[in-house]
């Protein structure tokens, strides 16, 4: 049929509602029939004509799906690589080098993706085809689903790709060291995705920091970091890359601590540091601005409602940044956000996550974007590879 394209679609079940409206609405795909080939994270999508912009891929301009590529073909299923070579040989350019991408469904296949990235590579290889890991210049996409394999492609640029594999197959991601735990992906993934200019933020402030995927990930990009949480923190993998320093002892009462007692671990090292100081509120901030020179992870230890006093005191730090990841409701999250982002600086960065017990994903996201607008311009908020049952916020202050 003459102009007809089809895209497969990917996104987190979880979320598969709102990803299907969103496809509706969407303009740059013009969407006939949406069929749901598998439980409710794989769609293809029938686009009669041509699609609007037409690209290969769109991996950005979803709030809930991961990943949309134009398919190229599509095969019956098949546990023979070299025939699966042979249909991405009839879909690709042969000059162009190319790097294999695999995404499987089911139990069908024994092989891991990876090992049928080989599988297919070699096969291609024998061809003629030219395989490049490090530059390719054509990215190829196999899903192999329970009763159909679809083959896709993209010649996106250089820069971008690496980005889109990662919403291809997150699990990609996880092989690399780039954290403490899983939260750190949503963490690094947020930057990736919003376009953040690490080197652009001094201090930030990390809400729900414990046990430190966030503070570790943003430490390492060499931002100084005022972590609140009451939890304890993963000291020991902290301290295994940073000075950490953890500031107890917090009186519901008291404007401050209240036995004037730090307790800091650096570098593996813990030690006490008894501050004798009257006027303990401003001992309070002159310290942590002080300490931040000297440590690269300050952690306030304690929830929100009692770091909140010292607001005042946080902003004379500038931060350029607000991440929040506390384990309860949208509503609070947001209403956390808006307290905070008194102590950023305008233009700063507010990133947060929502978390969601119960599934109004519109009615939460409306009243997140709405409510946030008091405070905040370019809400954005978007469904990470990483984000299990939440969503990232991200937005500037204003
Ligand atoms: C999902 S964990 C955060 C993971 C963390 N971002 C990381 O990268 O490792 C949620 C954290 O939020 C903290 N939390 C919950 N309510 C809070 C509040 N009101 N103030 C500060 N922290 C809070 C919990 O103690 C918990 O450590």
């Amino acid at each position: 049929m003459v102009g007809l394209a089809q895209y497969l679609a990917i996104c987190d079940k979880r979320f598969f509602k709102s990803a299907i409206d969103e496809l509706r609405k969407s303009a740059l795909i013009d969407t006939d029939s949406i069929e749901r080939i598998y439980d409710h994270e794989v769609f293809l999508v029938n686009s009669k004509g041509s699609p609007k912009t037409g690209p290969d891929l769109v991996p950005e301009d979803f709030e809930f799906f991961d990943f949309v590529v134009k398919i190229d073909k599509a095969i019956a299923f098949s546990k023979n690589f070299a025939d699966v070579a042979k249909s991405v040989s009839e879909a690709v350019d042969k000059s162009k080098r190319f790097k294999i991408y695999v995404k499987k469904y089911g139990f069908k296949l024994a092989e891991r993706a990876k090992d049928i990235e080989v599988a297919v590579g070699t096969e291609m290889e024998r061809m003629g085809f030219i395989a490049d890991l490090k530059k390719p210049e054509i990215a190829i996409f196999i899903v192999f689903l329970e009763d159909r394999i679809f083959i896709g492609k993209s010649t996106a640029g250089e820069s971008e790709r690496p980005k889109i594999i990662d919403w291809f197959r997150p699990s990609n991601v996880d092989d690399k060291d780039i954290g403490l735990n899983r939260a750190s992906f949503k963490i690094a993934e947020a930057f990736n995705y919003f376009k953040v200019d690490p080197s652009k933020i001094k201090v930030a402030i990390d809400i729900g920091a414990a046990p430190g995927g966030w503070s570790y990930y943003l430490a390492s990009k060499g931002i100084k970091v005022i972590a609140i949480d009451n939890a304890l923190m993963n000291y020991e993998k902290l301290c295994e890359k940073f000075k950490v320093l953890v500031i107890s002892g917090m009186d519901k009462e008291s404007t401050g601590p209240d036995q004037n007692t730090i307790i800091g671990t650096g570098m593996g090292e813990v030690h006490r540091k008894n501050l004798s100081v009257s006027n303990i509120e401003i001992l309070q901030i002159q310290t942590i601005a002080d300490l931040l020179k000297l440590y690269d992870i300050v952690q306030i230890k304690a929830p929100a409602e009692e770091a909140e006093k010292y607001i005042a005191y946080l902003k004379i730090l500038r931060p350029g940044l607000l991440a929040i990841d506390i384990n309860v409701k949208p509503k609070y999250s947001i209403e956390v956000a808006k307290k905070f982002s008194r102590a950023i600086d305008p233009e700063g960065i507010i990133i947060t996550t929502l978390k969601f017990a119960m599934i109004d994903t519109a009615g939460t996201i409306s009243y997140a974007k709405k409510s946030m607008e008091d405070i905040a311009n370019e809400i954005k908020i978007k469904k990470l590879p990483h984000n299990r049952k939440e969503l990232t916020l991200f937005a500037y202050k204003k």
